[in-house]
């Protein structure tokens, strides 16, 4: 039976418990080449099929020892990839499959040396959640599975070969060899969407007993500068959630192309740059990477389905951790921006509000195409409904008791359920839980953020644009500004002039809060905002800011637009190309 609409894993064939990856590196050809033997959990009793995801793979040759086995692959599907099913014979504990994967290959982006910091090695990446790791090595690739590994890592010798794993010995044979093998390990068994890797020219700064930052040279002191502040989390994170499992918590910062703002891969957060900030305002992005430590990477939602519990537990989690160490005030300004982006991502989703509930029906819906705040930040409204009815203390105990209960495990939304019904007797039924999980949109009973600090932005907003001066602004972050710009009445192109005057909002080296403008500046028809936003655009490829810029420049110039992609999609991950052309697809259908 096929459990998660997003895998080919049939959960009544034999299940794989860990993988020895060996793979060459080669920038010339962009394929990873090599294999990987796949062990299962016991010795199958009789011969019988198992089926893997793969997504544009080519597969060579399934065998166990000097034995061939018989495999075909399936043809493709769009969303899933193909299947590829190895018939095993009774008896069988483990076998290889030799492969190698394809220039395309959707989880990998091979960048050119022109596109790094440094500009003279190539680089290159993997992002696999939700359901890339296929597009890198077979796997059962779906979360309900977990899996310990073992890799090697054949990369040019001027090179770093990093992983989400515990470091286990770099190897340059000889010293005229032009490469080198970096050998990794990871003892934990974790989903398959958290393997990852770099390749590329990387050093790194140790900013703590358990911390390390990685970059390229040329942007490794800002790096270690901005995230210096990476241990002193992980310890705030322990007191609140229990002893960390990772040993280290490493941080990778990535290339601009970078699709999302951090991801959790296990002992190695990848972020992105775009966090360089250089006055350290967004690193809740750092804390939200480290809570998944717990909230995701140690309880595991069990597919896409489930992913609010993943992403709504981690933002609960997140904003404990900077309330920790900030202060309410500053958890609850976060809290608020993130209601603002919910309802605004809520009011998008009016043609498809099955996919606002918490609990969503993903089968042939792509995860990519799919994502939005909703699972953050109405999962977010979820848990501090619940814990707003039962008190911290006890919903502090209850998420004691959900982590130490479910740890190391992949789950649904039955098995929270069930947890809260047992440990909290009473509070689904309160707070109506049924219509967070079911239903649309933001159930009514949603707790409402309140401090002196938001009121202050709020009466900010109700002033208008007019009334927005230097002594109000005083002391902004980029929340206040989100939240501003977000809450402020529709300003038209004059008084966006008005304000880039004062404020210099275009030229905003703060992506969060340039980003946050040039979505609304550009719906004003302001020329300048138009003008930056086709250069952004090639700047970075974070999605989180390509999604609203391009929907914003579309709805103003649908064919500008389209040019603007077309010039800077070469440079975007392979995931964000294909999400901007769903953006782009949509913009340009016929309303209705
Ligand atoms: N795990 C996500 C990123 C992700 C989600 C990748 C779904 C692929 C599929 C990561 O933890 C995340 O949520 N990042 C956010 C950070 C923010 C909410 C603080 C981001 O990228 O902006
Ligand atoms: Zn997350």
């Amino acid at each position: 039976m096929r459990r998660d609409p997003h895998s080919y894993c049939d959960d009544t064939q034999p299940e794989i418990v860990s993988l020895d990856w060996q793979v060459r590196v080669d920038f010339e050809t962009r394929r990873l080449e090599g294999a990987v033997t796949l062990e299962l959990g016991a010795a199958t009793a009789a011969a019988g099929p198992i089926d893997l995801d793969t997504r544009d793979l080519e597969v060579r040759r399934v065998h166990v020892g000097e034995v061939a086995l018989a495999w075909a692959l399936a043809a493709a599907e769009p969303i899933l990839g193909a299947r590829l099913r190895v018939e095993l014979p009774a008896g069988t504990q483990r076998f290889t499959v030799e492969y190698r994967t394809t220039p395309g290959a959707s989880a990998l982006q091979w960048l050119e040396p022109a596109q790094t910091a440094g500009g003279v090695q190539p680089f290159l990446f993997s992002q696999c959640q939700a359901i890339h790791a296929r597009s890198v090595v077979p796997v059962q690739d779906t979360p309900r599975v977990r899996v310990r590994f073992t890799a090697a890592l054949d990369v040019p010798v001027a090179l770093r070969g990093l992983m989400a794993a515990a470091f286990v010995e770099r190897e340059e044979d000889d010293p005229d060899s032009a490469r080198a093998i970096e050998r990794w390990h990871m003892p934990q068994p974790i989903p398959p969407y958290l393997i990852a890797f770099a390749v590329g020219h990387l050093r790194s700064a140790d900013v703590g007993p358990r911390c390390r930052v990685w970059a390229e040279p040329e942007v490794l002191e800002r790096a270690a500068w901005e995230f210096a502040g990476a241990e002193a989390m992980l310890e705030a994170a322990e007191k609140l959630f229990g002893p960390y499992d990772w040993e280290r918590f490493d941080i990778l910062t990535m290339p601009p192309s970078f699709p999302y703002g951090g991801m959790e891969n296990p002992r190695l957060t990848f972020l992105t740059p775009t966090l360089l900030a250089g006055d350290r305002s967004l690193v809740n992005v750092v804390a939200h990477e480290l809570a998944h430590s717990w909230t995701g990477n140690l309880v595991s939602s069990a597919s896409a389905e489930h992913f609010w519990l993943n992403e709504g537990f981690t933002v609960f989690a997140e904003r404990r951790i900077v309330e920790a160490l900030a202060g309410s005030e500053v958890a609850i300004m976060q809290a608020a921006l993130g209601r603002q982006e919910l309802d605004r991502a809520v009011a998008g989703f009016a043609e498809h509000p099955e996919l606002t509930r918490l609990h969503v029906h993903l089968a042939g819906v792509d995860p990519d195409e799919a994502f939005s705040i909703v699972p953050y930040e109405k999962g977010y409204l979820l848990l501090r409904a619940l814990e707003e009815h039962v008190g911290r203390a006890r919903f502090d105990g209850f998420l004691r008791e959900y982590l130490g209960t479910y740890r190391f495990r992949s789950i649904t939304t039955d098995d929270f359920t069930a947890m809260v019904e047992k440990l909290l007797p009473g509070a689904l039924a309160a707070v109506d839980s049924a219509a967070w999980l079911d239903g649309p949109g933001v159930p009514g009973n949603a707790p409402v953020a309140r401090s002196a600090r938001l009121e202050a932005v709020q009466r900010a907003c109700a002033a208008g644009a007019a009334g927005l001066d230097g002594a109000t602004t005083e002391g902004w972050t980029p929340v206040e500004w989100g939240l501003w710009l977000e809450g402020a009445a529709a300003l038209d192109a004059a008084a966006c002039a008005a304000l880039d005057a004062r404020f210099g909002l275009t030229a905003q080296k703060n992506y969060e809060i340039v980003a946050a403008w040039l979505r609304v500046a550009i719906a004003a028809g302001y020329a300048p905002a138009v003008e930056r936003v086709q250069s952004l655009l090639g700047e970075v490829g974070r999605m989180k800011f390509l999604r609203p810029l391009y929907q914003a420049l579309a709805r103003h110039d649908v064919a500008l637009a389209r040019r603007c992609f077309e010039r800077w999609r070469s440079g975007y991950h392979p995931i964000a190309a294909q999400v901007v052309s769903g953006v782009l697809a949509k913009a340009a259908a016929p309303a209705g």
